[in-house]
């Protein structure tokens, strides 16, 4: 799908509805997502921060107009570097921005070189249940006392998912190309035992739920444009980009299995310690207290919601 479709600043993630805010509006309540997260990051002028899986760079280039900060833009997409590149050249900014083309799960750069880190939708596309290969390589880049601030779907971890919620959850995650959703409290566990400690896991379902309502409009816009009036075709990539876009509200209502959340972590100081310990394949002693400590944060937070 053509990111303009959804998003005039070419952002690629949903939106965060604040009480107050016009629902209508699709691009403020989107823009205001980028936002939330950089809230949660406890920035200061002058920190190296970085951007794991950019896209085409909208949250960055928000981030370098509002603060002055140096940030690393990483995509694995060659075409959105470039496209991403020229979209901020000559931009008004306080900060800076490099974008850089890379796998978030290895990355040349030196590590404990950054002192906060985001990802906004886009750490789902790791592999695995805990995303290991992502939280690996920021625990590495990350600064002790950084923080690490995660926008993304999670599964809430129960086996006994409806096969007709399955079924949909599948077609989804293929036309986006995502291996799948991660676990939310295998993903705070594996936080916890690469050196992080979660300080929060919001539910923020319902904040999103006014930008997903947008989805079956600015689909048939975007098809009607494309299909009607260019004449153009849509190749399988695209249409299960278009699938997938229009289950998303359905698997959003299967609230017992799934849910969007802001999850935001910081990396303990004394951090030596706790990558040998995972280097050496850390003692069962050591996961079950962060297992038990991360269920206990997620249910704090969504009674809290
Ligand atoms: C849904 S887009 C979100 C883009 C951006 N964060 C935003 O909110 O506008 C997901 C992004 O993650 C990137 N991505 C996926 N896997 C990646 C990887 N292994 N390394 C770097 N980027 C990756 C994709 O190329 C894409 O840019």
């Amino acid at each position: 799908m053509d990111y303009r479709a959804w998003s005039r600043n070419l952002n690629m993630h949903f939106g965060f509805y604040r009480w107050g805010m016009d629902p209508l509006a699709l691009e403020s309540m989107v823009e205001e997502m980028s936002r939330q997260v950089f809230r949660r990051l406890g920035l200061r002028d002058g920190m190296k921060v970085l951007d794991l899986g950019c896209g085409l760079g909208a949250p960055a280039r928000a981030l370098i107009r509002q603060r002055d900060v140096a940030v690393t833009a990483v995509t694995n997409v060659k075409y959105q570097v470039a496209m991403a590149r020229k979209l901020s050249r000559g931009l008004p900014a306080l900060g800076t921005v490099d974008w850089m083309l890379g796998d978030y799960t290895a990355l040349g750069l030196p590590g404990g070189a950054f002192q906060a880190a985001f990802s906004i939708e886009a750490s789902c596309h790791a592999r695995g249940a805990d995303k290991e290969p992502f939280v690996r390589e920021c625990s590495r880049l990350l600064a002790p006392g950084a923080r690490l601030v995660i926008a993304d779907g999670f599964m809430k971890g129960r086996a006994d998912l409806p096969l007709w919620y399955a079924t949909m959850l599948g077609c989804m995650t293929r036309g986006w190309a995502v291996e799948r959703f991660a676990d939310l409290p295998a993903f705070c566990a594996c936080l916890e035992r690469h050196g992080f400690t979660v300080l929060a896991a919001e539910d923020i379902s319902w904040r999103i739920a006014p930008s997903v309502a947008h989805v079956p409009r600015v689909t048939l816009e975007f098809l009607t444009e494309e299909l009607l009036l260019h004449g153009k075709t849509l190749d399988s990539v695209q249409w299960g980009n278009v699938v997938a876009a229009l289950l998303s509200p359905w698997i959003g209502l299967g609230r017992p299995y799934f849910g969007y959340y802001l999850v935001t972590a910081q990396k303990l100081r004394g951090q030596r310690k706790t990558a040998e310990r995972v280097g050496r394949a850390a003692p069962r002693r050591v996961e079950r207290p962060s297992l038990e400590g991360a269920a206990l944060k997620l249910l704090a937070a969504s009674r809290a919601w």
